[in-house]
Order: structure tokens, then C-alpha cells, then sequence
């Protein structure tokens, strides 16, 4: 079997699906592995390092789609490349077949097999091939160093004979992964850290960080999906929970924004109104802003101002450690493999409940139930 790695072609993105490390892992496997020139150039895995490990690297990109019967890849590859390969190769990245709908039709119509790194279940089982876990961990390191740097005040309290300065008070909303690295980072850098989720379960890990969680009396209402999931609150609880934020987004100095439901635009935590009553100076930090963001004022991909306060919405911030983040992609993407490929070949055994719901499509069916369910 011929696995094939292209140079990622999404703007900003400086991910390489599989790390020289990963090369060496699956050739163990009994997969030869095809890598485009440059691939991993802007995360630092050189050419020289791929070959080292037994890669083969090829100058033309068309060439791998043609011969290989794998394309791994980080993002969803375009509609044209999808086009170039074989029938019956699979593909192996991120595809979020929810929001997806017309691509996922475009891979029935090419009989590709796809196995989505974000339709893995979050079980036990799964841990070392979850990499939504992964690279949320990377976006919540990141928002906190984006919102010290961003903020024109100490984050650790200082002592010095020009006088003491307090430390920085840091609320974060959403504590799952992403929320709760940006705690624990936050925390390191000595800010003083409150934080807040709608699902319960959350409190416990959040003042194991040394945290303070952030108490909003809603009433009775299922939080959490069966999959551990956050679901979208009542329109009365929404309103209950802004009203006790408010109070706590005007005395931060940061505020670092997590909160997404699956397949719902990211639900609106900071109103306008909120960050007008900020100090001049803080900094808003929304890191779902791919999702449309979970503040009122947030510009997707940019920093903005309002009132004095700087709206900070990066876009795939994994990206901006893109050594790290393509080493950790590279294990998971290889954990998955190493379940599904038996003697140098795929077995798509659907009796796996992993393998069923990492599978979005196959023989031009839809396969995952996860996908199905969640479709409807
Ligand atoms: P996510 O990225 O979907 O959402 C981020 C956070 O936003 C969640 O904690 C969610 O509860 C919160 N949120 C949603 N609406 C909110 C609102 N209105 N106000 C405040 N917070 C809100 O979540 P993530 O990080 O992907 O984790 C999802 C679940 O998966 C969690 O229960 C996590 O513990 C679990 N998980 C399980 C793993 C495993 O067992 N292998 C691995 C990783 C995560």
C-alpha cells in the first residue's frame, strides 16, 4: 500500500500530516510512504529527515494522488485533488462532515473511503488517536500567551522597589480542553484564573487547576449530550448566565473564550454591552471564532478594538505551532492506522465502533453513525 502526503494548501496553514517520526512508524506497518517536496518545510521537518526515515519524496503532487491508495492529510483537501484520486483510495484528515455536506457527497461520487480525524468518539480507547484533544490543547496554550501578549499589564503579581504590582484576573469560558490548558497556562503565568461551563462536571477540573469556577444558578436543564458534549442552553438560561458573567467580564483583565457546540454556531457569551464595560486596555481572546466566535464584537481572524478593549479571533491557531501540532496529528493519525491496517492493507472492520465512526464514507455510502445520526 502507497500512502501519499501533500504539501497542505489552505492559507496559513503550516501543518504537515505526518512527521519523518511517523514515516519510520508506518513503514513498520508495511506502508510505503510518498511525500511531496516540501511538505513539511513550514513546520520544520526538512526533506533530507523524510527521506532519512524512508520516505520517498516526490516532486510532483498530481503523481502521489494518482499512485496512492492513501491520502493523509491535516485539512480537507480541495474538490480538484479529491477529483485526481484513485476510486476506491481512501483519505484520512479533518473533514467536520456535518458542516461539510456537499464535499462528503463529492467523496460518495468518487467511491473515496474517508475516515475523519474529527468523527473519532471520544472514548477511552480512542484517547491517542483524538485529535480534536490535540490541537485544542495547542489553541488553549496559545490563547493565554496571545492574551498576555496582547495586554499592556504584568499577568504574575510584582514586587519591586518602584512599587507592587497586583496580579491579572483571567476568566475563561468553556473549560474543555482547549478552556482548560488556557487555565492551566494562564495559572503558570501567575494571573490570578476564574473560569466557567454549563456542564457541571467541569467545576471539579477547573479548581483542580487552581481555578476559581465561576457558580451560575440555572435552572434544572440537561446540559450534557450522551457523548459529553455541551448542548444549547434555554433561552431563560442563557440569559440567567449572561447576567452573572457580566459581573465578571468587567473586572477581568482577560477573557479567553472556548465555548463551542457541536454543529451549532458557537453559542454567544460576550455581549457587546460586556465588553464596553471592560477596563480600557483588557483583552478579549475568542478562540471560537471559527465557529463565529463567542463574543458580540469579535471580526473572525483579526484583532479588533472596541471601546479600548482588544478583540483578539485568531483562526487555526494549532497552526502557529506547527512543529508540535504536526508531531501530535502525526501520533494520532498513526494510532488510528495502527487499529485499522492489518498486514500492510486497511480492513474496514465496521464491527469497531471507532473505525465505523471515523468512517464517513465508503463504496459511495455513508457510514458513520455518529455522521448519520447527527445529519438528520
Ligand atoms: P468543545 O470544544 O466542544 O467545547 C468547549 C467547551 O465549551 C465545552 O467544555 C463545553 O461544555 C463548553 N460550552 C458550550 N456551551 C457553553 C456555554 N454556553 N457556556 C459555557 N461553556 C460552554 O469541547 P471539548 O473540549 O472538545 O470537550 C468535549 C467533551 O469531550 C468534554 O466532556 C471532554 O471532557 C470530553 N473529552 C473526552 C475525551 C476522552 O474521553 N477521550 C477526550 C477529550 C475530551
Amino acid at each position: 500500500m502507497i500512502a501519499g502526503v501533500c504539501k497542505e494548501t489552505e492559507k496559513n496553514e503550516k501543518r504537515v500530516a505526518i512527521t519523518p517520526e511517523g514515516v519510520k512508524a508506518l513503514t513498520g506497518l508495511g506502508v510505503d510512504i510518498q511525500i511531496e517536496k516540501g511538505a513539511g518545510v513550514d513546520s520544520s521537518y526538512t526533506d533530507a529527515s523524510y527521506t532519512e526515515a524512508g520516505a520517498k519524496i516526490i516532486e510532483n503532487r498530481d503523481d502521489i494522488l494518482k499512485s496512492c491508495d492513501m491520502l493523509i492529510a491535516v485539512q480537507a483537501p480541495g474538490d480538484e485533488t479529491i477529483k485526481k484520486m484513485k476510486s476506491g483510495s481512501v483519505l484520512v484528515c479533518f473533514i467536520w462532515p456535518l458542516q461539510n455536506k456537499e464535499y462528503v457527497d463529492l467523496l460518495k461520487k468518487q467511491n473515496i473511503t474517508s475516515m475523519a480525524m474529527d468523527t473519532i468518539p471520544r472514548i477511552s480507547r480512542a484517547q491517542s488517536m483524538d485529535a480534536l484533544s490535540s490541537m485544542s490543547n495547542i489553541a488553549g496554550y496559545k490563547a493565554a500567551l496571545m492574551g498576555a501578549n496582547q495586554l499592556d499589564r504584568y499577568l504574575p503579581m510584582m514586587m519591586t522597589a518602584a512599587g507592587t504590582i497586583p496580579p491579572a484576573k483571567v476568566l475563561v469560558l468553556g473549560a474543555g480542553v482547549a478552556g482548560l490548558q488556557a487555565i492551566a497556562t494562564a495559572k503558570r503565568l501567575g494571573a490570578v484564573v476564574e473560569a466557567f461551563d454549563v456542564r457541571p462536571v467541569v467545576k471539579e477540573q477547573v479548581e483542580s487547576l487552581g481555578a476559581k469556577f465561576v457558580e451560575v444558578p440555572i435552572e434544572e436543564e440537561e446540559t450534557e449530550s450522551k457523548g459529553g458534549y455541551a448542548k444549547e442552553l434555554s433561552d431563560k438560561n442563557k440569559e440567567k448566565q449572561r447576567e452573572v458573567i457580566h459581573e465578571h467580564v468587567k473586572k477581568s483583565d482577560i477573557v479567553i473564550t472556548t465555548a463551542l457546540i457541536p454543529g451549532r454556531p458557537a453559542p454567544l457569551l460576550v455581549t457587546k454591552a460586556m465588553v464596553e464595560d471592560m477596563s480600557p486596555g483588557s483583552v478579549v481572546v475568542d478562540i471560537a471564532a471559527e465557529q463565529g466566535g463567542n463574543c458580540e464584537v469579535t471580526k473572525p481572524g483579526e484583532t479588533s478594538f472596541h471601546s479600548g478593549v482588544a478583540i483578539v479571533a485568531p483562526l487555526n491557531i494549532p497552526s502557529t505551532l506547527a512543529f508540535h501540532a504536526s508531531k501530535l496529528y502525526s501520533k494520532n493519525i498513526l494510532s488510528l492506522l495502527t487499529l485499522l491496517i492489518d498486514v500492510g492493507k486497511p480492513n474496514f472492520n465496521f464491527e469497531d465502533e471507532i473505525i465505523a465512526n471515523a468512517t464517513v464514507t465508503h463504496n459511495g455510502e455513508l457510514i458513520s453513525p455518529f455522521v448519520k445520526e447527527n445529519m438528520k
